[in-house]
């Protein structure tokens, strides 16, 4: 089965059930996914800086930390000077893209965005940008594209229409966060998506239709992580998703998706304290270190626990270094666009 897994990427939804729901293909799934990401990357991992720019949102998913009903959570935002600072220090510590995320905050207007992308690209010619700042029109994507964004971040977080409806209020829908994702194809981004592992409500027939989904989008970047609960949310006493399942399902992209740049996200880091390194060793290839500056890193709480907010991004990047070199790999500074 896996042997057709690889050749043809696809295999049909039974088949798919029995490889999420028992752990006999586990070994050698993640040992197919590396010798494939081994092809077609060589141990390359490449890294990409994240800077978290907001964490007022005026959404209210119902798992996420920086939701707009968390009245606990202080909200800050960073000014265009502090962004370009973390981007300046991300480049001299040898990044070549800059990921910048943040909650749906109206007070970051279109012309404040492209502001910013275009204020990058100015400075770091050689960078790519990446946005990941959720649901915007067309024309929105279309002017940020046109100031010179070149990728975009949107998970779809289940494609499971009933699924999603118990995530998110009524407010969010799944057909606009789809119409998104395809908008931003047709405009030329490099384009990902992705979902958590073990959200509430999720079966293993919802993972089956997310792998279906991805099939029709065929996104360059896939970001999966495992759901972790919030305390400030309506899903405080909800259990974490699975490591054993998200890194089984890293794998299963990566045969899928031989040339996706698929994350070790920190969200695995957090639930176990080698999550990345075991990531990459089962088909992710991408890390992405905190850019941040580190006052406001602990208010960009999606889930508990999150791990390094302490350090200095310096200090953060070392480490992952090490740890990644500890995993049989190596960083290397490029700006990593998706080999197709
Ligand atoms: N607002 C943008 C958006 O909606 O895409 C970007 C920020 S959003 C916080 C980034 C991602 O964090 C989401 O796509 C979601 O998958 C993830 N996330 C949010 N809450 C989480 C939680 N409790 N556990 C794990 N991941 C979470
Ligand atoms: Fe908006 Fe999480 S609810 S970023």
């Amino acid at each position: 089965m896996l042997d057709r897994l690889e050749k043809e990427r696809t295999l049909t939804d039974g088949e798919f059930l029995e490889i999420l729901t028992t752990t006999e293909y586990d070994g050698e799934l993640g040992e197919r996914a590396d010798a494939v990401r081994r092809k077609v990357y060589g141990d390359r991992v490449f890294i990409r800086g994240l800077v978290e720019i907001t964490n007022y949102c005026r959404n209210n998913c119902y798992y996420c930390g920086i939701r707009r009903g968390n009245r606990l959570c202080t909200r800050y935002r960073l000014t265009e000077e502090q962004i370009f600072s973390c981007c300046d220090e991300g480049y001299g510590l040898g990044f070549r893209t800059f990921v910048l995320q943040g909650g749906e905050d109206p007070r970051f207007t279109d012309d404040r965005i492209c502001a910013i992308v275009s204020g990058i690209k100015d400075r770091h010619p050689d960078c790519a940008v990446t946005l990941s700042l959720g649901e915007k029109s067309r024309e929105s994507y279309g002017m940020y594209r046109q100031a010179g964004a070149d990728r975009y971040l949107l998970r779809h977080e289940t494609a499971d229409e009933e699924h999603y409806r118990k995530l998110h209020p009524a407010q969010l829908s799944l057909e606009n966060r789809k119409r998104c994702l395809f908008d931003l194809k047709e405009l030329g981004y490099q384009v990902g998506s992705g979902f958590m592992v073990g959200s509430p409500y999720q079966t293993s027939e919802c993972l089956v239709e997310d792998l279906r989904f991805l099939q029709k989008l065929d996104p360059d970047m896939i970001g999966i992580g495992p759901f972790i609960h919030h305390s400030q949310t309506p899903f405080a006493d909800r259990p974490d998703g699975s490591f054993e399942l998200t890194l089984k399902l890293i794998s299963v992209l990566r045969l899928m998706f031989p040339h996706a740049l698929i994350p070790a996200t920190t969200a695995l880091g957090t639930i176990n304290p080698r999550g990345r390194e075991m990531g990459l060793q089962r088909g992710a290839n991408v890390v992405m270190p905190n850019l941040s500056p580190t006052g406001v890193r602990e208010l960009y709480q999606l889930y508990d626990n999150k791990i390094c907010t302490g350090e200095e991004s310096a200090q953060c990047l070392e480490c992952l270094r090490n740890r990644v070199a500890a995993a049989g790999y190596r960083i290397v500074q490029d700006i990593g666009n998706v080999k197709r």
